[in-house]
């Protein structure tokens, strides 16, 4: 993938990992995995032990009914919240993100439902807040044109009329749109979304599944969060389900029917289709 926005070789700060933990992946660990991860909020215990794998190049869905932790996860992930206890494994090597940045540094990317996109500014604009590009003192525009324009042409995004609108003027689908090119760009290698086709209609959705499927192809570990099981098994590789803030269930989509998942996220066991969908968490 290109890393339009990389400068010094495109390497990531080695941010987050503690004490010189060596930044080479390790062969066969999923991207990240969450360990017995906790968070209480005063006497709210939001999570308890929760396992989470992450793989690259697949789509995870996070399911569970309200409150079962799913924002917490996600937000923990993105170094907004510290866990209690458990560890975060990051390439197979533990890591510790006290903040968002450092959780960027690593290459996390959290497309959250509203807070994504500026409304006043242009596709463009948003594209790079925050990362301008600039020569000699003057804003870029056409260099960053080009590559706003490519990276949404390579995602097939091909309904946008003009990227000098301002995002105000987009569908929703086209919004969750440039957010995912906007993380494309970040080159992220976990891309986390909440509910992202929630306030979509039938094309919209079709369209940022699919856009969400291409962004798994290019090898990024992506986990969404989604109430619709119907898009969670049109796009899902893996599915992972809480319960009051536990791991129920997880593994391939496939070892999951619709009934089964609706039977975890509201009791927290199914006794349908044989037992136990714990791959290798306990
Ligand atoms: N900042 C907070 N302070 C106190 N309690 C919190 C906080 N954030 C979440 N909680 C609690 O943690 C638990 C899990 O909440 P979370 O927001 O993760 O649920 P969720 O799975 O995202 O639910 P929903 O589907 O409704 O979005 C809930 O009991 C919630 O009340
Ligand atoms: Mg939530």
């Amino acid at each position: 993938m290109r890393r339009p926005w990389a400068r010094d070789g495109g390497g990531h700060p080695d941010t987050a990992t503690q004490a010189g933990v060596p930044s080479a992946p390790v062969d066969g660990a999923p991207l990240l995995s969450l360990r017995g991860l906790s968070k209480g909020f005063g006497p709210v215990q939001a999570l308890t032990r929760v396992d989470l794998d992450l793989p690259a190049g697949q789509i995870t869905a996070l399911a569970g009914d309200n409150g079962a932790g799913k924002s917490v996860t996600i937000k923990t992930i993105s170094g907004l919240w510290e866990p209690d206890g458990g560890q975060m494994v990051w390439e197979g090597h533990p890591v510790v993100l006290r903040s968002p940045k450092e959780a960027e540094g690593l290459g996390i990317t959290t497309i959250y439902q509203d807070l994504a996109l500026c409304d006043n500014l242009d596709i463009v604009q948003n594209m790079f807040l925050g990362h301008e590009r600039s020569r000699r003192g003057v804003l870029d525009e056409a260099s960053m044109e080009l590559t706003a324009r490519r990276t949404l042409e390579e995602l097939h995004v091909t309904t946008v009329r003009s990227i000098r609108q301002p995002v105000a003027s987009l569908s929703g689908g086209q919004r969750q749109s440039v957010a995912v090119a906007k993380a494309v760009m970040s080159h992220a290698k976990l891309v986390i979304m909440d509910e992202p086709t929630a306030a979509l209609g039938v094309t919209q959705t079709r369209m940022v599944l699919d856009l969400i499927k291409r962004l798994s192809s290019q090898g990024v570990a992506v986990l969404v969060v989604s109430h619709n099981l119907n898009d969670v098994f049109a796009m899902a590789d893996r599915i992972a389900i809480l319960h009051l803030g536990r791991s129920v269930a997880s593994g391939p989509i496939t070892d999951f029917d619709p009934q089964v998942v609706v039977d975890y996220m509201t009791t927290g066991s199914s006794t349908r289709a044989g037992s136990g969908h714990h791959d290798g968490e306990g």
